[in-house]
């Protein structure tokens, strides 16, 4: 097979709930992912040498073996048990690094979707998913997208059941110098609210099930209003990230906003809005203080897919 592209996705939280602690150490997590139009792309060229490069186009990522990439196509290639497999991979980059986006996730599954078709492998969908979730936790999600509900470490995937992707627009921001340690963040709640954590799986199952029949879902599928959103992590990474408190309060600032909220553990933020051209009128509107402020934004739209051949 000849070179292969794959649009590798960003995604943003519009639920993300620590409900406790786990045995491995890890916080049981209710979440709701969304994938966005906002992607990296990725090209694999297949070689006989039996290497696995990476190039990127920025030089501040890390492009050795401790990129998602090259750790998923080490995985796919151990799992396959051929070691003459090679590829020469080149990123492109269009999420910020960094940021709660999942772009380095979603840069990993999207190699494990490209070589699995590259070198046909013939991994299913669910052998693809276990190796995802040995790679990191929001991985499985990157790689179907769309708009799912997320347990567990954040690896236990449940569709949404929405007839189609949401039609909301999306401002996203990020501040170019700012970046949060997603174990920090996670310490921080514990520390923080380590006290009020649920105990056990009924309890852990008892959220579950509020997420399910949330009216966030209803609002999701434009049968009823949205709902404010939660980021447990928001309300420790609000406090101490100085671009964080000044995004959110331009963000507020928007006269058609239905929702503003960090992503995972951020520092990007978003504002939700009905439509695309709401969301590109916020962007009018706010551009001059984002600006000011130093800001890099997007707008963008929900999507129903993950790491996707192209
Ligand atoms: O799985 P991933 O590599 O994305 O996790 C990064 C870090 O975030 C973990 O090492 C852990 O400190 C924290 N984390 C957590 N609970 C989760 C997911 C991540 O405590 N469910």
């Amino acid at each position: 097979m000849a070179e292969l592209q794959v649009s590798t996705p960003a995604k943003i939280n519009l639920h993300l709930e620590v409900l406790g602690l786990r045995p491995d150490g890890f916080h049981e997590l209710a979440m709701v992912m969304q994938t966005l139009d906002l992607a990296d792309n990725l090209s694999l060229r297949p070689t006989a040498d039996g290497a696995v490069t990476l190039r990127c186009d920025r030089a501040d990522l890390p492009t050795d073996g401790n990129n998602l990439i090259v750790k998923a196509a080490e995985l796919i290639k151990q799992r396959v048990g051929l070691p003459e497999l090679g590829v020469a991979m080149e990123l492109t980059k269009r999420i910020p690094i960094g940021a709660g986006l999942a772009g380095g996730s979603s840069n990993g599954a999207a190699a494990l979707v490209g070589l699995n078709t590259l070198w046909g492998c013939g991994f299913s969908s669910a052998q693809l998913s276990a190796m995802a979730a040995e790679l990191g936790s929001d991985m499985p999600f990157c790689i179907d997208g769309g708009t799912q509900l997320c347990f567990g470490r954040g690896e236990v995937l449940e569709s949404a059941g929405l007839a189609k992707p949401p039609s909301l627009g999306v401002l996203l921001i990020k501040h170019p110098d700012s970046s949060v340690s997603t174990p920090w963040a996670y310490k921080q709640c514990r520390e923080q609210f380590g006290a009020s954590y649920l105990s056990g799986e009924a309890e852990f199952e008892q959220r579950r099930r509020a997420l399910r029949q949330a009216p966030l879902l209803t609002g999701l599928s434009g049968e009823g209003p949205l709902q404010e959103i939660r980021n447990d992590l928001q309300k420790v990474v609000e406090p101490e990230v100085a671009s964080v408190r000044e995004g959110l309060s331009i963000l507020r600032r928007a006269d058609a906003a239905l929702a503003v909220s960090m992503s995972g553990s951020g520092p990007s933020m978003f504002a939700l809005f009905a439509d695309h051209e709401a969301a590109t009128r916020a962007q009018q509107q706010l551009a001059a203080a984002l600006e000011a402020a130093g800001f890099a934004f997007w707008v963008c739209r929900c999507t129903g897919s993950g790491a996707t051949l192209v």
